[in-house]
């Protein structure tokens, strides 16, 4: 399966990225840098059929998408699955935010989403799908936290795009789906929360969105899907 995926420098989009090429998939990461693509590229060697290609963009630029249109065109044939994944959290009481923090957290978390399905679903086959990454902080009626609130309202706009797309792509059987995930052991979590330890391991739950992406997606469509162990 060829599969696409956004922010793989770290985190769980690193976490996914290897979990995909270690079962012998295609994996297209894109990132704002190189720095991990040897290392991904040498697990693919490893692994029967994996093969891993490395884009490095600034996904809230959409002349970059037009560029990593071409780049796909010419190299994939079926293309599986879109998983929307980078993201960045500001943590910061309301009345500290700034135009820029809405702006830059606005723009990885929702307009890149956008920008994304928009230049890639026309790759996309009847049988395929794309998963956007929110978070619990986007659910209506979860747990909510003082300093999120902006990150928390860009996730919930990606929650309802992703409603809303799942009934313009159904004509096209291209399934829509987001997951919500409480939190991760990854250098976000860190740098935002330091000190708070309970959080889901990155590697566990890239093994999860693996099952969905290959398997498990079918059974969903238009749904946010709350990765959570508490209530509510
Ligand atoms: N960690 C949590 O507790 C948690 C909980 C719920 C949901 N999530 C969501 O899960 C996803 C992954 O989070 P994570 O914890 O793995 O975060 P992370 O460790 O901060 O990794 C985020 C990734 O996004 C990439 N990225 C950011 N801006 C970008 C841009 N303009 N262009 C291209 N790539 C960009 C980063 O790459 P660079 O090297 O280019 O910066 C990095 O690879 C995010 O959508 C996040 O909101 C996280």
């Amino acid at each position: 399966m060829q599969i696409i995926i956004t922010g793989i420098s770290r985190g769980l989009g690193l976490a996914m990225s290897k979990s995909l090429l270690q079962r012998g998939h295609t994996v297209v990461g894109i990132s704002r840098t190189e720095k991990v693509f040897d290392e991904l590229e040498s697990l693919s060697l490893q692994s029967n059929n994996a093969s891993f290609i490395g884009i490095t963009a600034d996904i809230t630029q959409e002349d970059e998408w037009q560029r990593i249109y071409e780049i796909i065109q010419g190299r994939t044939t079926d293309l599986h699955a879109l998983i929307n994944n980078a993201g960045i959290l500001i943590n910061k009481p309301f009345s500290q935010m700034t135009a820029d923090d809405f702006d830059r957290m606005f723009s990885v978390n929702v307009k890149a989403v956008f920008f994304g399905i928009r230049t890639l679903s026309p790759l996309m086959q009847s049988g395929s799908h794309i998963l956007n990454i929110a978070s619990m902080g986007g659910v209506q009626g979860s747990v909510k936290f003082p300093g999120l609130s902006l990150y928390s309202a860009s996730k919930a706009a990606v929650a309802v795009m992703t409603e809303v797309l799942a009934e313009e792509l159904r004509p096209r059987g291209i399934h829509v789906n987001c997951i919500a995930p409480g939190s991760i052991k990854t250098e976000m979590f860190k740098e935002a929360f330091p000190g708070v330890e309970e959080a889901f391991d990155p590697e566990a739950l890239a093994e999860f969105i693996s099952d969905f992406t290959e398997y498990g997606f079918q059974f969903f469509n238009g749904k946010i899907l709350p990765i959570s162990a508490t209530t509510p």
